[in-house]
């Protein structure tokens, strides 16, 4: 069975910052898988726009370029490339003048939906907002899309929001976090809502804590000049890791709609207590023989920023008030591995005796690599010898159960085709931003004022030795990295 595909509205895609790295690793193949899949057709327009001089030949070079280097290509796509790149313009525009802004609304069509994404720094989302306004290249049924940071503390993020209000309704406004469009955190919606097994059971009565892992096994070297203002908590923790937290504890919204569903993760983040500084932990990686640490990558031989958070977190409601969640995030650690860990407690007494220890059940959702969703559950251990306790996984590795989807599409590829239909839900709504920089900014603000510095940790281990204490304290532990 092939996957099925639903075609969306002719459309203009303005693309801002189009001969950037964004663009060219992940907005640009996107747009092509996803015309090379049939769900939109050769009158479609994706238009480049940047300050750099461009022919439309020479940007159609650099987008054939990105493709065959980023886009997961297969040899027989040669010609839908070909037909892909017909579909390409490009257009030099300048963001703080008037420079090249007739010429760009001379490229677009009426009556199709017009998209327009700020692949750019957020300095310029205002100006840019601005230009398309007062030119009219955008209208009321236009849809402004913009990259994270969306700010780098609660004041920044809020003058972002004004200034992209000040052109567009929050209607149009699709702020990416990129995580949303990942299939697996789209299924922990589906497992929760759409299974009644899981929900009456998804408490503080029964679930003993929850453990959210983003674990990347690379470093900063190449963008640790960037990363080094920004560090774990606001590159992973206030967006990303916030989101899967939402998406987790989050009550059931009565609808699938998009602002039935943000209305329900605002109140998550409005719910969650500070987090105190004995409960958070954050580490750099040291370097390994012969090699650089975060400080050589970071070019900055004082920098306390972090490349590790771990933390204790509490959802101050009915729901949740007793269990904790247990984030962590971090660069250079032993894999690539990201899962929500759901920890179910004990059965309130044990009929098999002190030989049989039982363990809780284990929910593992596994977002990254080998996608998919392990319950862990207690059985008999097979064969003669007595009634003996094992334990055994019923394990789904999506790809495995589910051959028929086909190559697994990246989250961007869902995101952008959100923004033609117009469906917001897998996007952050300004207040949501606002709520969480809220949240986070005190601790950042700690960190700021403390004179203790990130704890060190060897690349390729699991964190900082302080992160295990902050669940062994607890009498817990955290699951193994890439287990
Ligand atoms: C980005 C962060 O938002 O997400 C990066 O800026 C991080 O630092 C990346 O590496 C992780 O995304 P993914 O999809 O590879 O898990």
């Amino acid at each position: 069975m092939a996957p099925r595909v639903i075609p969306v509205d002719s459309f203009d895609f303005v693309l801002f910052g189009a001969t950037g790295d964004l663009a060219r690793r992940k907005i640009l193949p996107s747009l092509f898988h996803r015309f090379q899949i049939g769900q939109f057709d050769e009158n479609c327009r994706v238009i480049g726009a940047s300050r750099s001089q461009h022919t439309q030949e020479e940007f159609r070079a650099l987008v054939n370029d990105a493709l065959h280097e980023f886009g997961d290509i297969e040899p027989a796509a040669e010609a839908d490339i070909a037909k892909f790149l017909e579909l390409l313009d490009y257009a030099p525009v300048d963001a703080r003048g008037d420079g090249g802004w007739s010429e760009l609304a001379g490229k677009l069509r009426d009556n199709v939906v017009r998209a327009f994404y700020l692949s750019v720094a957020p300095s310029l989302f205002g100006d840019i907002a601005g230009r398309l306004k007062t030119t009219g290249i955008a209208d009321d049924n236009s849809r402004i899309v913009v990259e994270k940071p969306f700010g780098h503390d609660l004041a920044s993020a809020q003058a972002l929001n004004a200034a992209l209000r000040a052109h567009f309704k929050e209607g149009q406004i699709y702020r990416i976090d990129h995580y949303l469009g990942k299939e697996t955190v789209q299924n922990l919606m589906a497992l929760r809502f759409a299974n009644s097994l899981f929900e009456p059971q998804w408490n503080s009565h029964n679930i003993d804590h929850v453990q959210i892992t983003v674990a990347e096994s690379i470093g900063v070297a190449g963008r640790g000049e960037y990363y080094d203002k920004s560090g774990a908590m606001r590159d992973m923790v206030q967006n990303h890791l916030m989101q899967l937290l939402c998406l987790t504890a989050m009550e059931p919204p009565s609808t699938f709609e998009p602002n039935a569903v943000r209305n329900e993760k605002l109140k998550v983040i409005e719910s969650l207590e500070p987090v105190s500084m004995e409960n958070i932990v954050r580490g750099q990686y040291r370097a390994k023989a012969g090699g650089d640490s975060y400080l050589d990558h970071a070019g900055d031989p004082h920098s306390r920023t972090e490349s590790f958070v771990a933390m204790k977190v509490e959802v101050a409601n009915w729901r949740w008030a007793g269990t904790p969640f247990y984030l962590r995030t971090g660069k250079c650690l032993r894999a690539r591995a990201s899962e929500i860990a759901v920890f179910f407690r004990k059965p309130p007494h044990n009929i098999f005796g002190e030989d049989n220890a039982i363990e809780g059940n284990k929910l593992v959702i596994r977002l990254q690599p080998d996608e998919g969703i392990t319950l862990k559950t207690t059985i008999k251990d097979p064969g003669p010898g007595g009634m003996r306790l094992t334990s055994a996984n019923l394990d789904m590795t999506f790809a495995d159960s589910l051959p028929e989807a086909g190559r697994p599409q990246d989250a961007y590829e869902r995101l952008i085709m959100d923004v033609i239909r117009g469906n917001q839900t897998l996007f952050m709504r300004g207040d949501e931003v606002e709520a969480a920089w809220t949240w986070a900014d005190p601790i950042i603000s700690a960190w700021d004022n403390a004179t203790r510095t990130p704890q060190p940790y060897d690349q390729g281990s699991s964190g900082p030795e302080d992160a295990l204490l902050l669940l062994h304290r607890d009498g817990r532990r955290w699951r193994p990295i890439g287990a």
